[in-house]
């Protein structure tokens, strides 16, 4: 039998989530949201290009969780976004309420699955999740330094003039203003660009990374990014679906890893069939654990404002 993704939300993620998932031809796809006729009419489209893009994956527009059941792996795309001004964390009280909401139906009819966050704030939202389900720890988990670390790289290769696919870079930390972005992990065919570029030069990258969804939120107006962050739901979903062990910058749940515990950030994770199979240690120098203790600090009092879940 195919492997089953369900994503929760039709919008401009879950939209463009359901077509990188269904190009890469891995999966059955059932998309969802509560807006009548929105799922249904994105799911017969994204269906009727099969056989131009050359997938097979079966995909169903739903209101109904029932149709979601025994997924593998379910994204929770459904939220409200920010507008210019706004921060990540001023939709907390609204997310908040559709998350716990939409992770009890996801435990009702896909108690297996593996499920991974993009509703925002991701961190606080990943928590929330956890907590509700009852999940293990491994079957939570979020999506924040896989899109992060994808707009550090393009902005390393268009600042260098490389390819694209020849920059590998970790963000980590919280995905937003605190995010923790380690120069020397950044690098271009196995070259640091600390040896490539000048410190001042890295600053400004680092700087429009951390403020990247902002500036799409500026010059969109109306809605937030959804390309690159479906890009990037979509390869976290590969890597569970297809057991491909990868190590990716995800947000995850921790219990004394980097000296934090309870509280979920961004970390190196292994991700493969059984979702987070390893937390991944990277040697850190003191001043770089002191900034992701200060970004989980933020994130602690971003969950503290949840009350008891
Ligand atoms: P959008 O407004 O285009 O779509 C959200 C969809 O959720 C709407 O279709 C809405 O009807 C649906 N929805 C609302 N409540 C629901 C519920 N209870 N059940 C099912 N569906 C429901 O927003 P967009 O651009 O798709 O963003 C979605 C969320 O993802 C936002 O919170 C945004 O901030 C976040 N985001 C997070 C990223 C990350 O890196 N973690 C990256 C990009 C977006
Ligand atoms: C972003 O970084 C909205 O969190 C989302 O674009």
């Amino acid at each position: 039998m195919r492997p089953k993704i369900s994503v929760i939300g039709a919008g401009n993620v879950g939209a463009s989530l359901a077509q990188c998932l269904a190009v890469k031809n891995i999966a059955n796809i059932v998309l969802l949201d509560i807006v009548e006729g929105l799922p249904q009419g994105k799911a017969l489209d994204l269906q009727e290009s099969a056989p131009v893009s050359g997938f097979n994956s079966i995909i169903t527009g739903t209101n109904n969780y029932e149709d979601t059941a025994k997924s593998d792996v379910v994204i929770v795309t459904s939220g409200v976004v920010r507008k210019p001004g706004m921060s990540r964390d001023d939709l907390v009280k609204i997310n908040a309420g559709i998350v716990a909401d939409v992770t009890r139906n996801i435990v009702k009819y896909s108690p297996d699955c593996v499920i991974i966050i993009v509703t925002n704030p991701v961190d606080t939202m990943t928590y929330l999740a956890l907590k509700t389900s009852g999940f293990p720890k491994n079957r939570v988990v979020g999506l924040s330094g896989v899109l992060d670390s994808a707009r550090l790289s393009s902005f390393i290769a268009m600042e260098l003039d490389v390819p694209m696919t020849e920059v590998n870079s970790y963000a980590l930390g919280e995905h937003g203003q605190n995010m923790v972005i380690i120069a020397r992990f950044a690098t271009v065919n196995g070259q640091p660009i600390t040896n490539l570029m000048s410190q001042a030069a890295i600053d400004k990258l680092i700087e429009r990374t951390v403020n990247g969804g902002a500036e799409i939120v500026g010059l969109l107006k109306t809605g937030s990014a959804f390309y690159a962050p479906a890009a990037s739901a979509a390869r976290m979903a590969e890597a569970i679906i297809m057991d491909k062990k990868e190590i990716l910058p995800c947000a995850a749940y921790l219990e004394g890893e980097y000296s934090l515990d309870d509280v979920v950030i961004g970390v190196p994770v292994k991700l493969g069939k059984d979702g987070i199979e390893e937390i991944v240690s990277f040697k850190l120098k003191e001043e770089e654990f002191e900034a992701l203790k200060k970004s989980s600090d933020a994130v602690r009092a971003l969950i503290n404002t949840l009350g008891k879940i």
